[in-house]
């Protein structure tokens, strides 16, 4: 059996392409939309890593999920500096969740609670993307909207206390082939991270019907 970074990469590979090109990220990349857009997808993001973090503090002391637990992933506190500069100090009072978000918020928040295995899988298709994409994105939202760089609006994609993050994507993948269940609970892992993809395109989905580009 290949190590299970490969499988896990390899199994969600075709739901990556769909998700990256979706027309809202198409749109997003192209230089497209208008600020609102991305900031009604930073808000979005706020509903997912709210869960993520919220159960991550639970998760700490897991035997499966808790190697995986390290602060220095934490994007809360990133993203609600950014939410701040985007829609300004009264953000919190505006803040909703499409109804898409709230489905993906609350998958994770089940998944947090009942299945530390199954909570990886999210853990994995949110920050490892993060780490890689996201740079992407944070370069395009710098030069499309003006940021500061790595300033405030482009917190979210800044890992300030990981100096290395290829490095740090080496080791993660080195947790993840070392992760203490058997093969079938490596396929049901690897099954909810295809999940994790598609709550993902459904968000962009919505945010597209939210932000259709007139032709
Ligand atoms: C336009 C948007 C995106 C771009 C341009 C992009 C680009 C990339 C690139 C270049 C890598 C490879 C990095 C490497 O090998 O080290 C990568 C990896 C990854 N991306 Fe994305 N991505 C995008 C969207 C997403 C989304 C929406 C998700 C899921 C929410 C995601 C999840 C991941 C994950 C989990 C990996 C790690 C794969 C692995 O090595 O195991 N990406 N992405």
């Amino acid at each position: 059996m290949d190590p299970f970074s490969t499988l896990i990469r390899t199994a969600s590979h075709e739901r990556h392409v769909e998700a990256e090109t979706s027309p809202f990220m198409t749109a997003l990349l192209g230089g497209r939309l208008g600020v609102d857009a991305y900031a009604r997808y930073t808000e979005q993001l706020w509903f997912v890593y709210e869960a993520l973090e919220s159960g991550a503090r639970d998760l700490a002391s897991d035997r499966v999920a808790g190697p995986f637990i390290r602060p220095e992933l934490f994007r809360l506190a990133a993203l609600e500096r950014d939410l701040g500069h985007l829609r300004g100090p009264d953000w919190r009072a505006t803040l909703t969740a499409l109804p898409a978000t709230r489905v993906y918020a609350d998958r994770v928040a089940t998944v947090a609670r009942a299945w530390p295995a199954g909570y990886i899988a999210h853990h994995y298709t949110r920050y490892l993307g993060d780490l890689s994409g996201g740079q992407i994105i944070r370069d395009k939202a710098e030069r499309t909207w003006g940021f500061a760089r790595k300033g405030d609006g482009v917190r979210f994609y800044v890992f300030e206390d990981i100096a290395n993050p290829a490095a740090f994507k080496r080791e993660y993948r080195a947790l993840l082939d070392g992760v203490a269940v058997d093969d079938l609970e490596k396929q049901r892992v690897v099954a909810e991270c295809r999940r994790a993809f598609s709550l993902n395109s459904d968000v962009f989905r919505a945010l597209g019907e939210e932000f259709p580009l007139s032709a």
